[in-house]
């Protein structure tokens, strides 16, 4: 499911006024299938980007379709239901939303909003489980007993409990340690691909665009100022450092190499094995 953003601008209600735009004139459409990562300096807009693309913030103009689905700024309650439904937002440190006395009440919790049955719902939440592979016997306990990796993946299973087409994460590894971190950017990036799944991802992590990404999202001030493949993104690190972006370390290793040597390596290094083979080709390895 392609999602398109068009001109869209889009503040928030502070009290009795408003702030000021936070979504500028955005107009990006992210592929069907794609795995499109967004990055940007603190405060560019990134979570609001998200938040839009599931109707939590609504644009002042502009629209944002996804699929044959509209979010116009007029948009009623009704519309906005079928569209969270679609869009599964994994929002900062999900866990904060875990409510229920046991973690198969919070997974069925969405399910059950959005009507399925209740028997339905239990065979989903046992599958979504699996899933992010946690043991059935999680099911009967208090999320709150659980660890932070756990009750982390419980939250991410009350999201795909939806089953939506789109999954949109902000910052999903944000608080893990290394390990527990990656065993959820490799938990989503199989979902990404044995289903085809739409998905979006906000990080701060180079690491992760270069392994996960196939697309790239820079947003500043509330603009997307860029929208390219990962290796023509980092191609360009004059301007990714103007907007306070820094690059993997292949690339970085790199631009040292080729400006303490002279030599240039010939292709963009977003890896170590693109940096290997380089030098092999340069005749250096
Ligand atoms: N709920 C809110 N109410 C008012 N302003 C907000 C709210 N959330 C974010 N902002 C403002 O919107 C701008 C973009 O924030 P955000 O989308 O969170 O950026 P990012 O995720 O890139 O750090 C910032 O100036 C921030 O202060
Ligand atoms: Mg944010």
């Amino acid at each position: 499911m392609e999602v398109i953003f068009e001109n869209v601008s889009a503040d928030y209600q502070l009290g009795p006024i408003r702030s000021p735009l936070v979504l500028h004139s955005v107009d990006v459409t992210i592929q069907s299938g794609s795995y499109t990562a967004v990055v940007g300096y603190t405060g560019a807009g990134k979570s609001s980007l998200l938040k839009a693309m599931n109707g939590l913030l609504l644009p002042k103009e502009g629209q944002i379709s996804i699929g044959h689905l509209l979010i116009k700024p007029d948009k009623n309650k009704k519309a906005l239901k079928s569209i969270r439904k679609r869009v599964g937002m994994v929002f900062q440190f999900p866990e904060s939303q875990l409510f229920a006395e046991t973690v198969e009440k919070d997974i069925c919790f969405g399910p059950i909003n959005f009507g399925v049955p209740k028997t339905e719902a239990k065979e989903i939440a046992k599958q979504v489980l699996e899933q992010v592979g946690l043991q059935q016997d999680i099911l009967t306990k208090s999320p709150f007993s659980l660890s932070g990796g756990q009750k982390r993946r419980v939250a991410i299973a009350g999201i795909l409990a939806m089953q939506p087409d789109i999954l949109v994460l902000d910052e999903p590894g944000a608080g893990l340690d290394p390990n527990g971190r990656k065993e959820i950017m490799d938990l989503i990036a199989s979902w990404h691909q044995d289903r085809g799944m739409t998905t979006v991802l906000v990080t701060h992590d180079m690491e992760d665009v270069v392994t996960y990404a196939d697309s790239v999202i820079v947003m500043e001030k509330g603009q997307v100022v860029l929208h390219d493949d990962v290796e023509k993104v980092f191609s360009n690190h004059e301007q990714l450092e103007k907007w306070h972006l820094d690059v993997p370390d292949a690339r970085r290793f790199q631009l040292n190499f080729e400006k303490q040597t002279g030599i240039l390596l010939p292709k963009v290094c977003l890896t170590v094995d693109d940096l290997a083979d380089a030098f092999i080709e340069v005749g250096l390895a």
